[in-house]
């Protein structure tokens, strides 16, 4: 890939351009190359090669387990399959809490083994110095308010955060503090829609929601949700836009059938 190709069309200024033109921004994840061909090509904007990773891809109950070298593998197999998107990678639980130098370590590996183009991380004042320090660096930092999955424990359940005005006003301040240290943006995940409106209109960096509303600058979903290929996941902000699961179990009954028959393979079908 030459230097001027390597950048993908969509970059984080043209994701502020949007929003300031009132563009909604489409953002999906993926996790594996022949996915993100199909998600690209379509006309995504932003790929994220989240860490429910750890859920759908390996069938963890949380987003704990995955490891950042987990998190490698999928992205530099969604990398090499992405042509104008811009692709964000989630820094996997225990990379970058705590210690703002194992934060930039991270985030650095991120961006040096798979060529994606931001991080994205969860929470806000108490990360804050992890996000200064990758800033630093000239890495892009996606921030993640609200329902953030890796604090899974703490919550007890997985519920819509920020209906009480405390944990609003935190949520709030933490957004500002995030953009303030020069994030490009910030997903805000399951809270009340009027919250969400809220964040957007006062923050000039797109705020992505997933179950945060209308209100806000774009949308996110996770593929095998959004492609109905999870079936056990069905809460309110969900709108499944296929029935793959129907769609595969079909097919793989109908190869089982023509094998046993000895339908499969026919005469055409061999040399
Ligand atoms: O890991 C992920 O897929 C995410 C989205 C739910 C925003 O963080």
């Amino acid at each position: 890939m030459s230097v001027e190709s390597s950048v993908r069309a969509v970059t984080t200024l043209r994701l502020t351009e949007m929003k300031q033109r009132g563009e909604k921004i489409a953002m999906l994840t993926s996790y594996d190359y022949s996915m993100a061909k199909i998600v690209d090509a379509a006309g995504v904007d932003v790929i994220l090669v989240g860490d429910s990773a750890a859920n759908v891809m390996a069938g963890y109950e949380t987003t704990l387990p995955i490891t950042l070298d987990m998190m490698i593998y999928h992205a530099r197999a969604v990398v090499r399959a992405v042509k104008r998107a811009l692709v964000v990678v989630d820094l996997p639980f225990g990379t970058y809490q705590g210690n703002s130098k194992v934060a930039l370590d991270s985030a650095i590996r991120i961006m040096k083994e798979t060529e994606a183009d931001a991080v994205k991380l969860e929470g806000g004042a108490e990360v804050l110095e992890s996000v200064e320090r990758i800033l630093s660096a000239g890495i892009p930092v996606m921030g993640h308010l609200g329902l953030t999955p890796q604090s899974i424990h703490k919550f007890g359940t997985y519920n819509v955060r920020a209906k009480e005005q405390a944990e609003a006003d935190k949520l709030l301040h933490d957004a500002h503090l995030l953009e303030e240290a020069g994030c490009f943006g910030i997903v805000l995940e399951k809270i009340p829609a009027a919250l969400g409106a809220r964040v957007a209109s006062e923050l000039h960096i797109p705020v992505i929601g997933i179950g945060a509303g209308g209100g806000v600058d774009g949308q996110v979903l996770v593929a095998h949700d959004l492609f109905g290929i999870t079936q056990d996941f069905s809460p309110r902000f969900l709108r499944r836009y296929a029935d793959l699961h129907a769609v595969m179990s079909s097919a793989v009954s109908s190869y089982v059938a023509d094998v046993k028959s000895r339908d499969f393979p026919n005469e055409k079908e061999q040399y």
